[in-house]
């Protein structure tokens, strides 16, 4: 458990105010060195709160490009889809130009979808920061536990997902690896069993990418347990 680059908060509202800042300056510090800002967004429901915090950030958002380390194959407006969180909590109300913003075109199905967003994604490597998050089982984005991705594959179809829906659409370890900065927020005590895991050494998905990356991970107190 990279215990070097990690960080450890009371709360999910202590880290989303700690994240919240920390993106929003590491932005600004690589937009003084280039032109466009990319982000992979994460989906589930650990960065809401961090998502509306930087939504009431004084940044500039025109050089931002935003993509998306998964998504559900369900119809764009449906509320399960990962998009809809960001645009909700952040893009929408930050007033960010939908033409900024990539998203995975799942709804044409976990193949078709994931054809689709490779070329996205080979014009968009290496991002500047991708965010994660993990779920109870060390799964993060749609990359679960005992799934292989082609050496080469940057984006690929999941077709029996544990964690419904079954179909999706995820970049693989090797895209979200291929990012200067990972950040992977973890909280709450329903992830514990995986913390531990982590920190005992299982071959985790989310410990393969920070593992594999310049990564942060960063937990709450619950998620650590007596871990602490
Ligand atoms: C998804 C997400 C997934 C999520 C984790 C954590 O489609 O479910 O991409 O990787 O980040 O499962 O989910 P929570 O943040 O809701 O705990």
């Amino acid at each position: 458990f990279p215990a070097a680059s990690g960080r450890v908060f009371a709360d999910p509202p202590a880290m989303a105010h700690a994240a919240s800042t920390m993106i929003a300056e590491y932005a600004a510090m690589r937009l003084t060195q280039q032109d466009y800002f990319r982000i992979v967004l994460a989906g589930g429901t650990t960065f809401a709160l961090t998502y509306q915090l930087l939504s009431r950030t004084a940044a500039d958002w025109s050089r931002w490009r935003f993509y998306f380390g998964d998504e559900r194959c369900v119809p764009p407006d449906d509320p399960a889809r990962n998009s809809q969180l960001a645009w909700t909590t952040w893009l929408r109300p930050a007033g960010i130009d939908p033409r900024q913003v990539f998203e995975i075109p799942a709804e044409l199905g976990a193949v078709a979808g994931a054809a689709a967003y490779t070329p996205d994604v080979i014009a968009a490597l290496p991002f500047d920061l991708v965010l994660l998050g993990m779920g109870e089982d060390g799964h993060t984005a749609s990359v679960f536990p005992g799934q292989i991705s082609l050496a080469d594959q940057l984006v690929m179809p999941v077709t029996h997902a544990p964690k419904p829906p079954p179909q999706r659409v995820t970049l693989t370890p090797a895209a979200l690896c291929n990012a200067a900065w990972v950040l992977i927020l973890v909280t709450g005590d329903s992830k514990r069993a995986a913390v531990a895991a982590w920190r005992d050494g299982a071959a985790l998905p989310v410990a393969q990418i920070a593992a594999g990356s310049r990564s942060s991970v960063w937990c709450d107190e619950a998620a650590l347990g007596n871990a602490i």
